[in-house]
């Protein structure tokens, strides 16, 4: 399906976004496989690197506006009406995270094996927490044990139920 959109400027802002909410209620609804967003990243955006630079930038849209501009200045090929649609996947999936010491050692070294929506998802108190860095521990995490406590804070603090 087509959506039509207005040319340029704001107008296809505003049209991405609401692709991009219509896939993600279709998604939702059918349990269809990655979005239209997901498919731009993995076409256009691991020309020249694999996905580990994304995954450890967490930006709002204008952030992710940003980089985007970025990389298309670098040679990235991303249409023009397709940007709209992969910064709000962007914005989305690798959304900003509360500043503070911690956030770091999250984007690094927990962000090797699954996505941050599930930390994002989760509200638990320090105990909570601590037991859960422990699993992730015998998971094979990298955490140190320098870095332990400073993310079991960041994470008590910014995450709690
Ligand atoms: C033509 C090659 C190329 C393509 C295609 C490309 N990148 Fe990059 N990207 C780079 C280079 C080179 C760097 C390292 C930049 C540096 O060291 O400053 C980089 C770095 C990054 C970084 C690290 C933060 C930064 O700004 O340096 C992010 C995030 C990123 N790319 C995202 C993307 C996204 C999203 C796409 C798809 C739109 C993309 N890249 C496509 C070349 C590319
Ligand atoms: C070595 C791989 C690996 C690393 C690195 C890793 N995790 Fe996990 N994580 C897992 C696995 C496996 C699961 C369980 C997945 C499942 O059951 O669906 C999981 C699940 C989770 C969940 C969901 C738990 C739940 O019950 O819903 C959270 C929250 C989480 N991890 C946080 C973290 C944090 C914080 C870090 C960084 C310290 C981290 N993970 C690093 C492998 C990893």
């Amino acid at each position: 399906m087509k959506r039509r959109c207005g040319p340029g400027g704001f107008g296809w802002w505003l049209c991405g976004a609401g692709a991009a909410l219509l896939a993600g209620a279709v998604v939702a609804a059918q349990d269809a496989p990655a979005d239209k967003g997901e498919q731009i990243l993995n076409t256009s955006c691991l020309a020249c690197h694999d996905l580990r630079p994304v995954q450890v930038t967490a930006l709002d849209k204008e952030g992710w506006k940003g980089v985007v501009e970025a990389m298309i200045d670098r040679g990235a090929q991303v249409s023009e009406p397709d940007t709209p649609v992969l910064v709000e996947y962007l914005a989305k999936t690798y959304g900003p995270l509360p500043e503070g010491p911690g956030k770091k050692v999250l984007l690094n070294v927990c962000t090797v094996c699954h996505d941050l929506q599930r930390v994002k998802r989760t509200a638990l108190d320090p105990e909570g927490w601590r037991d859960l860095l422990q699993t992730m521990l015998n998971e094979g995490a990298m955490l140190s044990e320098q870095d332990f406590p400073v993310l079991l804070n960041y994470l008590a603090r910014n995450f709690k139920p």
